[in-house]
């Protein structure tokens, strides 16, 4: 469902991000993305998304290629997929419940939709209990899952993160990742950036290692393969 074909991306400072990437990435498959700082990891991530353009090769979601997207349609695309970022990019004057609501009052979703889907996400990241809560009142794992339940509550085929538990401690980053587990187990695609080795290697997925804007490993069940 997801294709790169012979991507190619130099950003405008002559840095070559991806040199060359081909890769599949079937349907509720749960896929890590993981190599070294500046390895390219995020631009492969942005460039599924949108968020950058290759600037040569093709990248395919369900047949629809990306490059040729006019902006007028990236909109449209974005509804497809679920993003989450390290840093959760939450709205800090929103509450829970309204950062989640937001997500769909942008897409225009009729509103006797809207209570019954927030509930039921912010039920599946357990937080049903903080829905009044604003942002700066929440942990970071808290407001991580906030934001997971917002990529989520549109419900997307695929779910793109990039380092979701970068800025979380360890027992913290479990639950994240038990959340992002039970989301692939209903089905949801998951591509997901991460340096975090002990999850890599003890929640074991497809590993695609990057390394210098190539795929230099891509194996299902893999571990993390960095020391560090
Ligand atoms: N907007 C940009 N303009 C110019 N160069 C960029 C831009 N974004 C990234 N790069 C460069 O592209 C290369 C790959 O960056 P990228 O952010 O994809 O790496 P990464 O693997 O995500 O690294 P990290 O683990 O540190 O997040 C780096 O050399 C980086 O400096
Ligand atoms: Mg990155």
């Amino acid at each position: 469902m997801i294709e790169m074909k012979d991507v190619y991306k130099q950003y405008a400072n002559g840095v070559v991000a991806a040199n060359g990437l081909n890769v599949k990435i079937e349907k509720g498959e749960f896929v890590y993305v993981v190599g070294p700082s500046g390895a390219g990891k995020s631009t492969f991530i942005k460039m599924m998304y949108r968020e950058e353009k290759p600037t040569s090769g093709d990248i395919l979601i369900n047949d629809t290629s990306l490059p040729k997207l006019k902006n007028r349609e990236v909109p449209l695309l974005r509804r497809q997929i679920g993003v989450v970022f390290q840093d959760f990019k939450l709205l800090p004057k929103l509450t829970v419940y309204e950062n989640v609501a937001f997500a769909l009052e942008v897409i225009e979703e009729p509103v006797d939709n809207i209570r019954p889907r927030v509930t039921e996400v912010l039920d599946l990241v357990g937080l049903k209990q903080k829905a009044r809560m604003l942002p700066t009142e929440l942990s970071g794992g808290e407001q991580q899952r906030v934001s997971i339940a917002r990529s989520i509550v549109n419900r997307p085929k695929v779910v793109i993160a990039d380092e979701p538990t970068g800025n979380l401690d360890p027992e913290t980053s479990w639950g994240i990742m038990n959340v992002f587990e039970e989301i692939n187990q209903r089905g949801t695609t998951i591509v997901m950036a991460t340096h975090n080795k002990d999850i890599v290697n003890r929640s074991r997925h497809r590993v695609i290692a990057i390394e210098g804007g190539l795929i230099v490993r891509d194996e299902q069940g893999g571990g993390y393969g960095y020391e560090i």
